[in-house]
């Protein structure tokens, strides 16, 4: 665990962090190592609030009812688990009381929501992403992304679509056997493990960095006459180990929430990948670019690793709806550029 040395807060500090339940040492992470601006801090913790609440209805399980499908489906034809509902209305209703918050975007809402006029931030969000593990009781995470409103209303999709290297702040919360909170500001990325009993989170790790060379991949093999020449053959090699061109044995995971994949890969290294494929002609890929893409590419490159769509990094796309769909390579810088050298 990191302790922090130095810890000074005044009273503005105090007030932020009674109302997230932050621990000092958090507070003092924020605030006077990373020179995060108070109003970015606030809409950040109005994410954490919301977290906590599903972490604690994840906890309950099948004793809070939450289990199973709710009957509807979301815009993008799929159908919702109860749980990506209920995590979608925590994380609206709480960031809509948040007077820094002008409008909000979700992968389950048809459209953006406006909130506060003055507000300086959008936030947008994957409430519950790995949502097919919900009921199996693996690994999910809420992903959250935080953009400059520029005065824009927040009720308009265009305000929205900006590129990911506006974003200012990025990270998911990751509820598995501990609840972590992974964030960047863009100066490095920090791990806070919450803890059980006050709910606070506690700064553990501080600018955590992705081993550049991996032996570790993860895809959806089951996808594999689908895609592209290019990533048959990449994968093609990747199966072919120390026999192959790359020279290397490798191993592969598969947890079906990215949330969970891009957290292995800061924590030991790896390649992530969820192609195009050529199964839906509308739709260049599973993974979407504001809730998933953007957010999870700004945490890779502050962790040192590399995030790209096959042909140029994933913040470098300029948005143009916002329940745009993205493929996905991202993790170890080298591991990524060899698998970019056969696109
Ligand atoms: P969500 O639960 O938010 O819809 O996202 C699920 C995504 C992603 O987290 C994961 O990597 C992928 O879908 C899994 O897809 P497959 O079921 O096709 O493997
Ligand atoms: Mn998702
Ligand atoms: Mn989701």
């Amino acid at each position: 665990m990191v302790y922090l040395t130095r810890v000074v807060y005044n009273a503005r500090h105090l007030t932020l962090f009674k109302l997230a339940g932050l621990s000092m040492q958090t507070v003092q992470h924020i605030f006077e190592q990373n020179k995060t601006p108070k109003p970015l801090v606030a809409a950040i913790n109005a994410v954490l609030d919301a977290s906590k609440e599903i972490a604690f209805l994840l906890q309950k399980g099948a004793m809070g009812g939450v289990l199973g499908c709710a009957d509807q489906e979301n815009v993008q034809g799929e159908t919702q688990k109860k749980l990506d509902v209920i995590s979608n209305d925590l994380l609206k209703d709480t960031l809509k009381a948040c007077p820094e918050v002008a409008g909000i975007a979700s992968e389950e809402e048809d459209f953006p929501v406006p909130a506060n006029k003055d507000g300086e931030f959008l936030v947008i969000f994957d409430p519950l992403d790995g949502s097919s593990n919900i009921d199996i009781n693996v690994t999910v995470g809420t992903i959250f992304s935080i953009l400059p409103s520029n005065g824009g209303d927040g009720s308009d999709e265009k305000t929205y679509l900006q590129s990911g290297r506006n974003q200012l702040a990025a990270g998911y919360v990751l509820y598995g056997p501990s609840t972590l909170l992974v964030m960047t500001t863009g100066q490095g990325v920090d791990i806070f493990t919450m803890d059980p009993t006050t709910k606070e989170f506690v700064l553990t790790d501080c600018q955590s960095k992705i081993t550049p060379s991996t032996q570790e991949f993860a895809i959806n093999m089951s996808n594999q006459r689908f895609w592209a020449k290019p990533m048959q053959n990449y994968v093609a090699d990747l199966l072919q180990g120390e026999e192959g061109k790359l020279g290397k044995r490798y191993n592969m995971r598969w947890i079906a929430a990215m949330v969970a994949e891009v957290h292995r890969i800061i924590s030991r290294g790896g390649i992530f990948m969820y192609p195009w494929d050529n199964r839906d002609p509308s739709k260049p890929g599973k993974l979407r670019l504001m809730y998933e893409g953007n957010p999870m590419s700004m945490l890779v490159e502050q962790a040192g690793g590399l995030s790209s769509n096959g042909d140029i990094a994933i913040m470098d796309i300029q948005p143009e709806k916002i329940h745009q769909r993205v493929p996905v390579i991202l993790g170890s810088k080298e591991e990524v550029e060899t698998a970019l050298s056969y696109q």
